[in-house]
């Protein structure tokens, strides 16, 4: 038996959904845990491209079952309209998509107060995905005005909290947008309704599902979406998602204990790069981000937004590493870097003249951080045909190593293109 997880080192988008896909083959369950349809991952099938949100990347296979479990935040129409969308492609989605009767369900009304908020903001916005995401989230934790996908069938008792919570919705949107249009209770129960009918055959309790194949030693495989520097306990806050976006999110996002996990895989970019707002030490914020821009198409797959891009920093990337005790790290989109004069890690910060390798708690801190980088000959060919270590340039080499000896981890996979056969297995 083998359970294994990958969860993304940087703020999200490091091709994790690559390595979901890669892994799959060995296993026969895998599980999102966190976040909602504010994740986008993008997988090279069989010649051809999917962007998956919600729906975890097993989908794509017809033998694997694909679990949304409690941690994860459901937009029901979001879901559908995804699953519909494979099913039109010719994917059999119907008989191993199951989701937890515990996950929290996303409505209208948490897009509408995302709207607000983020306007409220101005400047310092957050620059969410606008998926009602963290304020789904914050009802959950704040209880009163949370509703379960399991509540979705208690139609009676469904019906009553729903009107109570949006006539209360509707006084906070009025009162911070009077341009706001309401809420409009009746249209959400009756829509609700239907979608709820829709995925009943999907419902069940997710938990005891998995804690039965642990039990009986299936192979699980946990998928983490955004990334632990995006993590709402670990990550840049306020600059980060709502949910346990690390690690530390399997557990309470599952059910499963972490003590369960024989494998933990960290995924980052050979690069870095961040949408939305927030402090990022190494951004190039010039020609080299430039073109890092457009040679690893770093355009957002979810809102289509430019991504900032970087160095590598090896400073977050070591913290995320250790927050989540990887065994090993995959290092994405090397491919992207051929052909510079010299590619620069960043091995430590400088802040207020002190030189440090700690990640600061605090966003001002990480602003004033200065990248210390160590600066490492480029290589001018063209990786994306490498299949094996001994392919690599020696500066892709020495990179490589570099990264591996700052994150003080092994890189058991490097990836020079989104095809599933463009990577390299290091050992
Ligand atoms: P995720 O959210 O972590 O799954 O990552 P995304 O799918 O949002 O972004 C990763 C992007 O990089 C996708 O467009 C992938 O197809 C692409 N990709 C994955 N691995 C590689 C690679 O090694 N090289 C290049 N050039 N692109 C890659
Ligand atoms: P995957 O799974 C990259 C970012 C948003 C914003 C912040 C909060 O594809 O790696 P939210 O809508 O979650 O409240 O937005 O988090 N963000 C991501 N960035 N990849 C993602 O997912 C992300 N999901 C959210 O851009 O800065
Ligand atoms: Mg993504």
């Amino acid at each position: 038996m083998s359970i294994t997880s990958v969860v993304g080192l940087q703020w999200g988008d490091e091709a994790k959904g690559k390595i979901v896909d890669l892994l799959t083959d060995e296993h026969q369950i895998v599980v999102r845990y966190q976040g909602g349809n504010n994740a986008g991952h993008t997988v090279m099938f069989q010649g051809e491209t999917y962007k998956l949100s919600l729906l975890p990347t097993g989908i794509l296979r017809p033998g694997v079952t694909s679990i949304i479990g409690p941690g994860v935040v459901v937009n029901p129409q979001a879901l559908l309209k995804e699953m519909q969308g494979l099913i039109d492609r010719g994917l059999p989605v119907a008989q191993n998509l199951l989701v937890s009767d515990r996950a929290h369900v996303i409505f209208p009304y948490h897009m509408q107060e995302e709207a607000v908020l983020e306007k409220s903001r101005g400047a310092s916005a957050i620059g969410t995905t606008m998926r009602g995401i963290g304020t789904c989230y914050r009802d959950k934790v704040g209880r009163s005005h949370a509703i379960r996908v399991g509540d979705l069938y208690h139609t009676d008792s469904f019906r009553q909290r729903l009107f109570e919570i949006v006539a209360f919705k509707n006084r906070v949107l009025a009162a911070l947008d009077p341009e706001m249009p309401p809420a409009d209770a009746d249209r959400i129960f009756a829509d609700y309704t239907e979608y709820a009918k829709r995925l009943k055959p999907h419902v069940v309790d997710t938990t005891s599902f998995l804690h039965k194949a642990v039990a009986a030693k299936r192979n699980i495989l946990f998928e983490g979406a955004q990334g632990t520097l995006l993590d709402i306990d670990h990550g840049t806050f306020p600059y980060v998602t709502s949910s346990n976006a690390s690690a530390a999110g399997i557990h309470t996002g599952s059910g499963v204990p972490e003590r369960s996990i024989d494998r933990m895989i960290g995924v980052a970019k050979a690069y870095t790069t961040r949408v939305g707002g927030g402090p990022f030490p190494t951004e190039l914020d010039n020609e080299i981000g430039q073109r890092i821009r457009e040679v690893g198409r770093e355009y957002g797959t979810v809102t289509g937004r430019p991504r900032r891009c970087g160095w590598f920093d090896a400073v977050a990337t070591a913290y995320s590493a250790r927050i989540c005790g990887v065994d090993c790290v995959s290092l994405m989109l090397l491919d992207v870097l051929s052909g510079l004069d010299e590619v620069c890690v960043c091995e430590a910060y400088e802040i207020n003249g002190e030189r440090t390798t700690d990640f600061p708690a605090h966003i001002e801190d990480l602003q004033l951080a200065k990248p210390i980088l160590r600066r490492i000959k480029g290589w001018k060919e063209d990786i994306t045909g490498a299949r094996k270590p001994s392919d690599l340039p020696s500066g892709a080499r020495a990179y490589v190593d570099a990264i591996s000896e700052i994150l003080d981890r092994p890189i058991d996979i490097v990836s020079v293109g989104p095809d599933r056969a463009q990577t390299i297995m290091m050992k």
